[in-house]
């Protein structure tokens, strides 16, 4: 079989590495704070953080959706405050994105090929990985992906195809991507039924007019096609309900299908480039379990406020690193800014709570904050978060947290659109 070549290419054998945990999120304090977090939202390396999931997932992750950079060699800005939610480019507010820039093909290659090893690794027998680039590197991941899964194991190539406005003169517009589909063996998951749709009007009227049509091969028009493997779907700078900001976000619907087609309810799935956390966000409304970590934390942040907004469950706030490496400073836990405790009013309400209430001062460019009502200097527990809304220029000054019996001090948390963080540990209220 033939076999992508490159000077520094090898197998890079999986690294000492280590998660460690620094919060717990209950959206809207469901579950508070017994509920066990199946889930992990992680910062750090993808090498690094499935190296550390090996010894307890290899072999049981269900599905894997890779969305990594595609080799473009631009930078991607994110939109940040409220000006991700505007159609006016004057009110936009750009941050540092993400970077997708390599000295060369071979820089790139040595970034892919170790990591689909390791997705390899930790799918299910009956698991998928679904490989979403575009024209720039595809082909090339394509002869890597054979190598590693066996080119008897692509399920599909699928086409994304979208439109938009493009700046290209001397070519035609390019407004696809490639998606590819693999499957760890030849007894995998797939839900036709769960993804069918219905045969296009034309279709329908054809059968009606004349029992010759199909040459006599009449489909079940009731129950639907399974769709073709090319998807249309809106791009997200068309979807104003789901834009966060953070760039190259996919939409929710192309999600929805790759996960309802290749993975059934309580199966575990996972986006290690997981960027605004689309995958994440789709999977918990399906009842699906996540895994989603990203190396950058406006990525991670963005997919706190998210995940915290937009979902049901419980879900862990880690930090994977390679054992030795330096702590991060930018890690989920570390808070080196304390605010002023007079920026923040804390009184009972009743018995079992007290409402919490941040100065006027604080929510300017205020993206998400958070309280833990029995801060015990270690892990975060969160139990109230507050996030801005896309409609809204601040987010609600005011929120009733729980009350705890114990002495415990409360801890209340804000993140920044710049990236900005900081807490305040306030003592509990007593009235
Ligand atoms: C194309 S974006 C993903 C977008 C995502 N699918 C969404 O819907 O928002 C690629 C992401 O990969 C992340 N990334 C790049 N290299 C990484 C690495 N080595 N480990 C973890 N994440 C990485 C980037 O920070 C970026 O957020």
């Amino acid at each position: 079989m033939p076999e992508l070549c490159w000077a520094s290419k090898k197998p890079i054998a999986p690294l000492s590495a280590a998660l460690r945990t620094e919060g717990v999120v209950y959206p809207r304090g469901r579950g508070y704070p017994t509920a066990e977090a199946v889930n992990r939202l992680i910062l750090g390396d993808n090498l690094a953080v499935m190296s550390a999931l090996l010894p307890e997932y290899v072999g049981r992750i269900n599905l894997i959706y890779a969305d990594p950079p595609f080799y473009t060699n631009r930078r991607y800005p994110a939109r940040i405050g409220r000006g991700e939610d505007s159609r006016r480019p004057q009110e936009w507010q750009l941050a540092e994105g993400y970077p997708d820039h390599w000295p060369n093909l071979d820089a790139y290659l040595d970034m892919l090929y170790p990591r689909l090893i390791l997705m390899h690794r930790l799918l299910a027998p009956s698991g998928s990985l679904y490989l979403h680039l575009d024209w720039h590197a595809n082909a090339y991941a394509r002869l890597l992906l054979d190598e590693i899964f066996g080119p008897d194991r692509l399920l599909n190539e699928i086409i994304w195809v979208y439109h938009g406005p493009s700046p290209i003169r001397s070519a035609f517009n390019r407004k696809h991507d490639t998606i590819l589909a693999y499957t760890k063996s030849a007894r995998y998951t797939f839900n036709a039924d769960a993804v069918r749709q219905p045969y296009d009007a034309s279709t329908v009227k054809a059968f009606a007019a004349t029992p010759k049509a199909g040459f006599g091969k009449k489909p079940n028009l009731e129950r639907g096609k399974v769709p073709e493997d090319w998807w249309y779907f809106p791009v997200v700078a068309r979807l104003h309900r789901e834009r966060t900001g953070y760039p190259t976000q996919k939409p929710q619907a192309l999600l929805e299908r790759i996960l309802l087609a290749s993975s059934n309810p309580g199966d575990l799935v996972a986006d290690f480039f997981a960027g605004s956390g689309t995958l994440a966000v789709v999977a918990a409304r399906l009842g699906r379990r996540y895994i989603a970590s990203d190396v950058t934390p406006r990525a991670v942040q963005t997919m706190h406020a998210r995940l915290a907004s937009e979902t049901d469950a419980p879900f862990k706030l880690q930090i994977g690193q390679v054992d030795g490496d330096a702590p991060r400073g930018d890690a989920p836990g570390s808070f080196a800014d304390e605010l002023s405790p007079a920026l923040i009013s804390l009184a009972v309400v009743d018995a079992h709570h007290m409402s919490v209430t941040l100065d006027a001062s604080l929510l300017a460019d205020l993206d998400l904050w958070e309280v833990d009502p029995a801060w015990d200097g270690g892990i975060f527990r969160s139990a109230v978060q507050v996030a801005r809304s896309r409609r809204e220029r601040l987010a609600a000054a005011k929120a009733v947290a729980p009350l705890l019996t114990d002495s415990a001090p409360v801890c209340i948390r804000l993140y920044f659109a710049g990236g900005e963080k900081a807490q305040v540990v306030l003592p509990k209220p007593v009235g």
